[in-house]
């Protein structure tokens, strides 16, 4: 019997339990054993009972909840090669020699190069006495897929992260909230949102809540003349009769000399227009509460799948990720998405802003 194991791993985000769920019952229903790795690459490293079987049972009631019931943690300890040889170790132990990965692009690059030095651990932990060549003989090869949990959204090559539209629902919300008092009280809110250095989650708060103006990186305003264009928009809206002023601010916003353009800096503007003003950093919350529909569609479908792509893998198949394009759940090379995602990066370190949005997913783009 093939045994898999899953984890959870980067910052938790709504759908992985769905995605954990979707993991393990499609394992068993293919006739898998199936290994929770608890709290992220930590279950792999210290093994015991952060790495122990799941069943079916066990995961009766997730499909909805919010953050991740097998935990997660950013694990130093895998960083280093002494912790992967541990990793390794427990995991041939127990006849593992397949893993899935719901995380973000630090986390699945993680994995993909342990896959790469699994060969070169093994002969470490044979050489060095901590396993036979008979128990690490079967265990030639490691399976790795990985499944995007994010509610960034910050995943090229892939429309969506299982998290994101939870997040983008929070964030309405509490926007909506805000508005009643705004425009009780003929307000100016900055709202900042998470998003780490994608400004899919503002964009989108921008468009579904109707906000008067939106900072992200990806499209970064002149330095010189934000301020000024900021007030142009609020003012003009204001003199249409509008009774709130409405900014998003993404975590990550810059200014087209790569400056960060903070909510303070936002507020003080809208201060000078004579605004009253607020600023509301939404935090956390952003990142809680259960999965929305989508969510857990996208979790459940992607799970399913990923289980598929370990049952189908060869030595020479390239580590999958699961992403979702235009409506069909696919298989896309791990290393081409997350080298195409720091492409984004790169593009706005050298200013070349267009490009930057350009490689962002159509999602984002539209
Ligand atoms: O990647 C998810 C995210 O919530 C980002 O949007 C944010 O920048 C970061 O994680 C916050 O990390 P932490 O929970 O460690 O403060």
């Amino acid at each position: 019997k093939k045994r898999l194991a899953v984890m959870t791993s980067g910052g938790d985000s709504p759908g992985m339990c769905a995605a954990v769920r979707a993991v393990v019952r499609a394992g068993l229903f293919f006739d898998c054993e199936v290994f929770g790795c608890y709290e992220g690459y930590s279950g792999l490293v210290q093994g015991g009972d952060l790495l122990k079987p799941m069943a079916w049972e066990d995961v009766r009631g997730w499909l909805s909840l919010g953050g991740t019931l097998i935990g997660t943690a950013r694990c130093l300890e895998f960083k280093e090669r002494a912790g992967r040889l541990l990793a390794a170790r427990n995991m041939i132990l127990r006849g593992i020699d397949a893993l899935i990965v719901c995380g973000g692009d630090g986390s699945l690059t993680g994995a993909d190069l342990f896959r790469a030095e699994w060969p070169s651990l093994l002969e470490e932990l044979i050489k060095t006495g901590k396993l036979t060549e008979e128990q690490a003989n079967p265990y030639k090869t490691l399976t790795i897929v990985g499944m995007v949990g994010s509610i960034d959204n910050d995943m090229a090559m892939t429309d969506n992260t299982i998290g994101a539209y939870s997040s983008l629902e929070r964030i309405c919300e509490m926007v909506d909230y805000i508005d009643t008092t705004a425009a009780s009280h003929s307000r100016a809110f900055v709202v900042e949102v998470m998003g780490r250095h994608c400004g899919w989650l503002a964009i989108m708060a921008g468009v579904c809540c109707g906000a008067d103006y939106v900072f992200v990186p990806e499209q970064p305003p002149s330095a010189s003349g934000w301020k000024d264009e900021l007030k142009k928009v609020c003012l003009r809206h204001r003199k249409r009769g509008r009774r709130k002023t409405t900014v998003i601010v993404a975590e990550g916003a810059i200014d087209d000399s790569l400056q960060p353009i903070t909510s303070e800096q936002v507020k003080d503007t809208l201060v000078e227009l004579g605004l009253d003003t607020r600023v509301t950093t939404l935090g956390h919350v952003q990142r809680g509460g259960s999965a929305v529909a989508f969510d857990r569609l996208l979790a459940t479908m992607q799970g399913v799948e990923a289980v598929k792509a370990v049952l189908e893998s060869t030595p020479n198949t390239p580590s999958p990720m699961i992403g979702i394009q235009e409506n069909q759940i696919v298989r896309i090379p791990l290393v081409e998405a997350v080298s195409q995602t720091k492409a984004v990066a790169k593009c706005i370190e050298k200013k070349d802003f267009a490009g930057a949005f350009n490689l962002r997913d159509a999602a984002f783009q539209e």
